[in-house]
């Protein structure tokens, strides 16, 4: 397939190589220098779009991929409380978007298990739940966008719980995530239930950013072709 990547930046270069490991040409590299190319004639030429770049900046690349009628899949976190807006732009204007807070086939797995967990513990009331989520310093979203997928998913099964909060808490009524920034940690995410006689925790650590970039490759390939909204469910059969 022909491939335009918006964003070469860690992830830009991670995908840089599976695609050509899988045979598939990159016919364009957009980053911050040559942003106006995404309305270009090359652009439009691409059977499908990958885009990691900054949060404030996937809304316009969306957008802009579906006006040139290029399918985009979305890496990019910190803009889901857009999402709604995002679907409709897309579906209004007959575009394709596959959007992951997390593209790895582990984390997908981990947030199946997580679900599942989740609604066993919320009946035992003498656990609280908290979450922690470790990246590297230059990560620009607090919570990560995966940590927000985590705690929605535990919130719908705790209707005490009003929302989440992006420091430890003893509200009862909040869901504390811890977020910690070092080094080049690629992402590592626990959830972890304490009661006063035992801990039970759930942890996903990423060895390395790979995961996720053939997660996003994947979703490239599925969605050539397709029209409409995708998610890392309509990819995986789990
Ligand atoms: N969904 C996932 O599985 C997943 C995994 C890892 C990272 N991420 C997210 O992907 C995004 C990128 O992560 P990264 O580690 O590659 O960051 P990075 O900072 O290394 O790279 C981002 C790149 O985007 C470029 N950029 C910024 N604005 C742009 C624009 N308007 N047009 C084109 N390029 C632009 C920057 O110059 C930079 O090269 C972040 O939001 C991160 O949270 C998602």
């Amino acid at each position: 397939m022909k491939v335009a990547l918006i964003g070469y930046g860690k992830m830009g270069h991670e995908i840089e190589k599976i695609l050509l490991d899988r045979g598939h040409q990159i016919i364009l590299i957009i980053d911050k220098d040559n942003q106006p190319d995404i309305k270009s004639e090359k652009f439009k030429a691409a059977d499908v779009a990958i885009e990691f770049t900054t949060p404030h900046s996937a809304i316009e690349n969306i957008k802009a991929s579906t006006l040139a009628g290029v399918p985009l899949v979305c890496g990019s976190t910190g803009w889901l409380d857009r999402l709604p807006e995002m679907e409709a732009f897309v579906t209004q204007n007959n575009g394709g978007l596959f959007y992951a807070s997390n593209f790895s086939l582990g984390v997908n797995i981990f947030f199946h298990v997580n679900e599942y967990l989740a609604k066993i513990m919320a009946k035992l009331k003498d656990y609280s739940v908290e979450m922690e989520e470790w990246h590297h310093n230059q990560k620009l979203d607090a919570p990560s966008g995966t940590a927000i997928t985590l705690a929605e998913h535990i919130l719908k099964e705790y209707p005490q719980k009003t929302g989440w909060v992006n420091e430890s808490t003893t509200d009862d009524s909040k869901l504390g995530i811890i977020s910690i920034r070092k080094g080049d940690i690629p992402g590592i995410h626990t959830v972890t239930y304490n009661s006063p006689v035992d801990t039970i925790t759930l942890t996903h650590d990423a060895k390395s950013r790979q995961g996720f970039a053939l997660g996003a490759v994947l979703a490239a390939e599925y969605l050539v072709g397709k029209k409409g909204i995708h998610t890392m469910n309509d990819l995986l059969t789990l």
